[in-house]
């Protein structure tokens, strides 16, 4: 019997992968936790990452097979406070890790980012294995972050598996303090005022993905039987890509009137260091890895929910 176990569970991408990991493996069966507990079903413990003995107490408790690990501070927060983001990102993760490494899990999926890429890594179809020289210590957190989930591994045969996610749309959260935040940001924008002033530079284009996608990716991966998992620090997927200017063409077919205005702030660096569009063909050969939306369908989307 698998008993899943959510770290940051009320975040924009926990509030839907709860609800698809109970859909399949039943409510009972996976347990929702976050610094607070209030927005989440049963069953639900408010649990501060951080706190070790807290964790492995849950862990054992409730005979957890599988931990999904969500907690982070994402690149634009975390550039505000980068210590605190580096001692939330990797200390968390190691703690998981060894969990597993002690046999107390079968499983565990932590989540890496196109943030984990840096100004050489080639923009274009950014191939699996490219150079990797982030600039932010969120991206420094997530590349460091898959090297020590392939050390796991390799070491001591824990079954860690991982995603570059882009970045991710989605209507029934907002989003937690990410670089790609303007792509939700915008529809909210656009039904309450008819316009919108972008952080990002009009031409700006970024890896994006429909949060559907992307819960659809993480539970392929996760089912995967173990040896079709070859990469054991974190694969690329890919999804859509588009600039804030194609975004707003695309949102002109329900907001015809929609006024654009462009003012880049310090988020304008963060996103010209990162990755256009990502070369995926590895996640679609080990794990069959297919996405499903377009530009116009992601939009038509989060338009009918916002
Ligand atoms: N959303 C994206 O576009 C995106 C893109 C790439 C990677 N990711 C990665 O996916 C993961 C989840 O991202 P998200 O967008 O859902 O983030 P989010 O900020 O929306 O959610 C994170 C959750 O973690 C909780 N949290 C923070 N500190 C905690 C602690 N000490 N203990 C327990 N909970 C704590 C927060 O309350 C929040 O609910 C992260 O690792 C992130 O780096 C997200």
């Amino acid at each position: 019997m698998e008993k899943a176990l959510v770290l940051g569970a009320a975040g924009q991408i926990g509030t839907e992968l709860v609800a698809a990991l109970r859909a399949r493996m039943g409510q009972e069966n996976v347990i929702a936790t976050d610094l607070r507990a209030e927005a989440l079903e049963e069953p639900c413990f408010a649990l501060n990452a951080m706190d070790e003995a807290a964790l492995r107490d849950l862990v054992q408790t409730h005979e957890i097979t599988q931990v999904y690990h969500l907690v982070a501070m994402l690149s634009a927060t975390g550039e505000k406070m980068p210590e605190k983001a580096w001692e939330l990102n990797m200390m968390t993760l190691f703690h998981v890790l060894n969990l597993a490494k002690e046999g107390h899990l079968k499983r565990v999926f932590w989540p890496s980012s196109i943030a984990a890429f840096g100004p050489n890594t080639p923009a274009v179809d950014t191939p699996q294995y490219s150079p990797m020289d982030p600039t932010t210590v969120y991206g420094i957190s997530k590349l460091a972050g898959e090297l020590w989930c392939q050390y796991y591994h390799d070491k001591y045969g824990v079954d860690v598996r991982s995603i570059r996610y882009p970045g991710l749309i989605s209507w029934k959260t907002l989003p937690g303090g990410g670089t790609t935040d303007y792509a939700i940001d915008i529809f909210h924008a656009a039904r309450r005022e008819g316009a919108y002033t972008s952080f990002l530079a009009a031409n700006t284009r970024l890896p994006m993905m429909h949060m559907e996608d992307a819960i659809r990716a993480t539970l392929s991966l996760m089912e995967a039987p173990v040896d079709q998992i070859k990469i054991r620090s974190s694969y690329n997927v890919s999804g859509v890509d588009f600039t804030p200017a194609e975004l707003a063409e695309s949102m002109r077919r329900h907001y015809p009137d929609l006024a654009m205005t462009y003012a880049p702030d310090f988020r304008q660096a963060i996103a010209s260091s990162w990755p256009q569009r990502m070369d995926d063909g590895k996640a679609r050969e080990d794990w069959g890895w297919q996405p499903s939306y377009t530009l116009d369908r992601m939009v038509d989307d989060m338009v009918a929910h916002i």
